[in-house]
């Protein structure tokens, strides 16, 4: 029995009509290392050295943001402000199911400190009606507190009672936010010590906008563990990995994720900072970059096509959608070709088009195909990423949990505004 809604083909990665696809050499040269990288992972998920799969079956998170968001349900928007892993979680939840006739409007920003994102989202509240969720591990980043600064001088204006406000995710042991919050009795929920930003989709960080959200958050997080704790499921993220691994050797060292569904935009991009920050560091890496099908078949699809040979192109498509449209009745006579297709067919189509294509201008290629887009899916989906990030970089030999040269720029940043 098929154990999880996704299936992953490689083949396309493998045979094809020039020196990209993986050769056999490669195969066997690399197959001895790999084994030992993955029996290496395979070790530590035992031994529950990563904390991002140990915090799931953890349900103590999972009631603080029910408590949590049970005090916020006054409120008609709440707003999300992190950056980085403290944010694009989040997003891709809420634009995965972005559920309609909510009474609570979940928004993000904080991610930039243009004034124009500021204006915008004070245009679309009622500061009145506002929650403010600021999400910070360290508590200290710049772009984070600057918003919470600004907001709460904004809310001050207008109550006494600002605090209310207001509601922290952060690191359970230090921080600037910890501190504000003890000052002002802030309600806080923590950032489990083990699971870093990146990796902190499925804890708090992204299940408080999740739950906001309308989301089955319980489904999400058992169908992640479930993920990880299965044998046969694990395979696709070594597959995926291995085969990168492969690619890479040979001297692909760019991967594109084009994903088929408005619902995985954010997706793409949350998978786009997970391997760039765990892989790219020590001069080694894999370079992540997002495409969105069928607009980037107008666009980036060109150069996938027969531009520079530097990339791999994984394609995610979603096999059935609970909405769909039919075209019929069509009384344009070039059309005609149209008549009972539906959208479903035509993006999946699309899908499949454009891989082959790319894949007959001798590019490696492959296809990703999750069953439905819902909570267990989605949940499997963060999963199979955050492994095969974990594996992969057991192959390169860095170390995935840290981000040296992020807290360079963050260091120099601070110097410049004159932080003591
Ligand atoms: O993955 C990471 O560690 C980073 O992207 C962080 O999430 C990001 O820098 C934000 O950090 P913090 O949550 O401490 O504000």
């Amino acid at each position: 029995m098929k154990n999880t809604s996704l299936s992953f083909d490689t083949k396309h990665l493998y045979k094809g009509d020039s020196s990209l696809f993986i050769s056999q050499n490669t195969v066997k040269t690399e197959a001895d290392h790999i084994k030992k990288s993955i029996e290496a992972v395979e070790d530590k998920l035992q031994k529950g050295e990563y904390g991002f799969v140990e915090v799931l079956p953890q349900d103590s998170y999972l009631k603080d943001v029910r408590n949590v968001y049970a005090n916020l349900k006054w409120a008609e928007f709440l707003v999300v402000i992190g950056i980085g892993g403290s944010d694009l979680g989040g997003r891709t939840i809420i634009e995965a199911f972005c559920q309609k006739n909510r009474s609570i409007k979940v928004l993000f920003t904080g991610d930039s400190t243009d004034p124009v994102a500021y204006k915008r989202i004070l245009d679309r509240i009622d500061l009145n009606k506002t929650v403010f969720s600021i999400v910070s591990k360290s508590g200290g980043t710049l772009e984070t507190l600057s918003s919470y600064v600004f907001f709460k001088s904004q809310v001050k204006k207008i109550t006494s009672n600002f605090a209310k406000h207001f509601v922290f995710t952060t690191s359970g042991v230090k921080g600037i936010l910890k501190d504000e919050a003890a000052r002002h009795s802030i309600i806080t929920l923590p950032v489990p010590e083990e699971v870093g930003g990146r990796f902190s989709v499925l804890t708090p960080v992204g299940l408080l906008p999740a739950l906001a959200g309308g989301v089955k958050i319980e489904e999400m997080v058992e169908s992640a563990y479930h993920f990880a704790t299965s044998d046969t499921a694990r395979e696709i993220a070594q597959e995926f990995a291995r085969s990168q691994y492969e690619l890479y050797k040979q001297g692909t060292k760019i991967t594109v994720m084009m994903t088929y569904s408005v619902q995985l935009q954010e997706f793409a991009r949350w998978f786009r900072q997970l391997w760039a920050e765990s892989l790219g560091k020590d001069n080694k890496g894999i370079l992540p970059i997002k495409a969105w099908g069928p607009a980037d078949q107008h666009s980036q699809a060109q150069f996938y096509n027969q531009g520079s040979p530097l990339q791999s192109v994984l394609f995610v498509k979603i096999k059935n959608r609970a909405v769909n449209y039919s075209l019929e009745n069509i009384d344009v006579p070039e059309a005609q070709y149209l008549e009972g297709v539906d959208f479903n067919k035509i993006i999946n189509i699309e899908a499949d088009a454009t891989m082959k294509s790319i894949y007959n201008n001798g590019r490696p290629v492959s296809m990703l195909v999750i069953d439905e887009l819902n909570e267990k899916s989605l949940g499997e989906l963060f999963m199979l990423f955050e492994l095969s990030v974990v594996y992969l970089a057991e192959m390169l030999g860095v170390n995935a949990f840290d981000q040296p040269g992020v807290e360079d720029g963050k260091i120099l940043i601070n110097e410049k505004l004159g932080k003591k």
